[in-house]
């Protein structure tokens, strides 16, 4: 799909003109000339309200077809944003000519960019008779130019992310993934490596390994860096990369099993961010470490009572081998650390904890000082993505020790699991400025609506490239 900025001259011969509507059948700030030319005993009769998710196709003099998109009551940045997805789902052209961003908001031409894109997005891969979204170009008038082109790149890695989360584990082994992966990054310009199964055995990852023990589909590490001039600061990147969470010997029940090809969301996250950051020029160093491997069970596998031995920090006795999210973290945040970043971020869909602590929309973060979580807070609320601090109760610490090693990799207890999981990572950071982002919840959808799409939604990728700006801008 194409966006641009619409010509002065408009041709609406062959296209969906998208107009926007607030609850109460108010025309929204922009569209209240073709507003005006919409029929009351219609909108009345088919019962649009200019709700959320509403739409209503109707004729207009100049157009194929004016929709009209319910906004709801607020013009803000996510309502104009999700107006836009809902409006390419609905429309039946192949081109769009939309109002949208003449609302009078800042950021309205972003809005209107990542929510076509986004909300327009299918996974097709292997759906017989391809999709259903029609639309191939999106012309905004009185767009800017500039803000379309820089949501244009972030969108395009937030969908090269969910591309990956969607892929079925059968086709994204560790290698497969790190390859396609390091095709990406070289294309944006990193220098890549994959470390493959005998450099993680010499660089002496013993978590990685120990996960990694009973699958047959070896594991990879991709360590990738991005040094632009000028860049005063360095930030690190790490991904969970679980490409199949099976549990491993403390095996998942069928139903928890069920979605847990999406375990390597945070590496396909921290990847497609790290694109973005390179793509957009951004000046600030980028290091991004991404452990991949299958939690699978077979002959070898690690055992609960193992002890395994990170490349750093303390020594790990496995009690549950489903807990193996921080244990490849352990490893990732080592070898993240070596290369004294100022600022290490890992993503993770890392515990059911946190999916009941809030739900299926919202991500918890926890951060290692007051300044590093005002830092997430405004460039998550700034990226339009919903991110909720969660606190580091370093009182619950001891539970997490170990009768034969330096710490055991769960709790025992039922309650705090994500706040545990934050507090085992903690001991992986070498007391640098760092952030936990626990994905679990939100790393898909469970509904399409607005900018979201059932699947993979590729959520950090925005927060991401917002924290690297700011970190730029210092
Ligand atoms: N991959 C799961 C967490 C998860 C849950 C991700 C739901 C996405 C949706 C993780 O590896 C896991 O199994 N965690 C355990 C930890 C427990 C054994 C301490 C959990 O949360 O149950
Ligand atoms: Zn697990
Ligand atoms: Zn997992």
């Amino acid at each position: 799909m194409e966006i641009r900025v619409a010509p002065a001259e408009l041709d609406l011969s062959d296209a969906t003109l998208v107009v926007g509507v607030l609850e109460g059948l108010q025309s929204a700030p922009g569209s209240e000339e073709d507003f005006a030319l919409a029929d009351e005993g219609v909108m009345e009769a088919a019962g649009f309200e200019g709700k959320v998710k509403q739409t209503l196709a109707l004729p207009h003099p100049e157009a194929k077809t004016m929709l009209l998109v319910g906004m709801g009551s607020e013009v803000d940045f996510d309502s104009v944003r999700n107006a836009s997805g809902n409006a390419v789902r609905a429309a039946k052209t192949e081109k769009v000519v939309t109002r949208l961003a003449r609302i009078g908001i800042d950021g309205a031409s972003r809005a209107v960019t990542e929510g076509s894109l986004l909300g327009g997005y299918e996974f097709k891969e292997y759906k017989s008779n391809g999709g259903k979204v029609k639309v191939t170009e999106v012309e905004i008038i009185d767009g800017d130019e500039e803000e379309i082109a820089m949501a244009a790149t972030v969108s395009r890695s937030v969908t090269r992310a969910r591309d990956w989360v969607n892929t079925p584990a059968i086709d994204l082994s560790p290698s497969q993934f790190a390859d396609q992966i390091a095709e990406s990054l070289d294309g944006a310009g990193l220098a890549v490596e994959v470390w493959d199964e005998a450099r993680i055995a010499e660089e002496k990852l013993g978590a990685l390994m120990g996960v990694a023990a009973g699958s047959s589909r070896p594991p990879r590490l991709i360590h990738a860096t991005y040094r632009p001039e000028g860049a005063k600061t360095h930030l690190a990147l790490i991904g969970k990369g679980i490409t199949f969470d099976s549990g491993g010997l403390s095996i998942k029940s069928a139903s928890f099993m069920e979605e847990m090809k999406v375990d390597m969301s945070g590496a396909a996250i921290v990847a497609a961010a790290a694109e973005a950051i390179a793509h957009l020029g951004i000046p600030v160093a980028v290091t991004v470490v991404a452990p991949l491997t299958d939690n699978a069970v077979g002959g070898n596998a690690t055992r609960p009572g193992d002890v395994l031995r990170p490349v750093k920090g303390p020594t790990i006795e496995v009690l549950n081998t489903d807990a193996e999210g921080r244990l490849i973290l352990a490893d990732g945040l080592g070898v993240a650390s070596s290369a004294e970043p100022d600022l290490m971020i890992d993503v993770a869909t890392l515990t059911g904890a946190m999916h009941v602590s809030l739900g299926d929309k919202v991500a918890g973060y926890f951060a290692s000082d007051a300044d590093t979580a005002d830092l997430i807070r405004t460039a998550a609320s700034r990226a339009g993505e919903r991110f909720w601090e969660m606190p580091l109760v370093h009182d619950y610490r001891k539970q997490l020790d170990s009768n034969i090693a330096d710490m055991k990799n769960v709790s025992g207890s039922r309650y705090g699991g994500a706040i545990t999981a934050a507090l085992f990572l903690y001991e992986y950071t070498d007391e640098r400025p760092w952030v936990h982002m626990d994905i679990a919840g939100p790393a898909i959808s469970r509904e399409t609506a607005g900018d979201q799409v059932k699947g993979g939604t590729g959520i950090g990728v925005r927060t991401l490239v917002e924290v690297a700006r700011r970190l730029a801008e210092d």
